[in-house]
């Protein structure tokens, strides 16, 4: 094995985005693991079963892993089985995005294309920065996020663990989102939101 050689967890939706950030960076997918093999194959990726299963073929390779996975709340689930493997999640940064060299991001995490990460920003782990958001100065983001695509946090936002804000959504500087919050597409979120709400619309309120 190479150390560019990954296994992607999941193959549709989400997963492509990934493989595709994954092949232009430069790495080799060996394959794939997911419930069943899929009978769409963009990448012509081998499939190599499911990682539920104790004699996943994958547990047994000096390789590590990159999630394909969108729900956060699987996601999240699925990386805490593969470090109980002892395995490595990879952090995945497209060469589009901008990422300022003060920014601490931590393993598992997907960030897309044209991202911005400003400074001082903190990421978890196994969160995803879709393509094109913007996440301003001092934003701290905990684990297992989803930035959808085109979001922007101002300055000094956080956000709790798996949390979900939709696509073109704006936070307004120093809001706190709170665990398991989702956020509508194209919300503007201008106070702070408790845990498990979902929350739509300018100015957003909860549904
Ligand atoms: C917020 C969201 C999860 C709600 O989904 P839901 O629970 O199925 O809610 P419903 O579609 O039943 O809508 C409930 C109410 O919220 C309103 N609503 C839903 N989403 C809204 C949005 N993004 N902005 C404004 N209002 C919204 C609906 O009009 C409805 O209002 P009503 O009760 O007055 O008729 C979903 O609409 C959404 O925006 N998802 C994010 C999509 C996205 O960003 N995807 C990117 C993937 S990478």
């Amino acid at each position: 094995m190479s150390d560019k050689d990954v296994i992607l967890i999941a193959y549709s939706g989400h997963a492509y985005v990934v493989a595709e950030t994954i092949l232009d960076n430069g790495l080799n997918i060996i394959g794939y693991s997911d419930t069943e093999e899929a009978k769409t194959n963009p990448y012509n990726l081998t499939y190599l079963g499911f990682e539920k299963e104790n004699d996943f073929v994958g547990w047994s390779k000096e390789i590590s892993f990159v999630l394909g996975i969108g729900d956060n709340n699987l996601r999240q689930k699925v990386a805490n089985l593969i470090y109980t493997k002892g395995k490595l999640i990879q952090t995945i940064i497209h060469k589009t995005a901008h990422v300022s060299k003060t920014a601490i991001i931590e393993s598992g995490t997907f960030i897309s294309k044209n991202v911005m990460v400003n400074a001082l920003v903190k990421v978890g782990r196994n969160t995803i920065l879709n393509t094109g958001c913007i996440i301003e100065h001092e934003c701290v983001l905990q684990d297992a996020v989803h930035i959808a695509p085109g979001a922007v946090l101002a300055g000094n936002v956080c956000v709790g663990e798996r949390s979900f804000i939709g696509a073109n959504a704006v936070i307004k500087q120093g809001v706190i989102i709170g665990r398991d919050v989702v956020i509508g597409a194209g919300s503007v979120i201008i106070a702070n939101i408790p845990d498990g709400k979902k929350v739509v619309g300018n100015p957003g309120r909860i549904i």
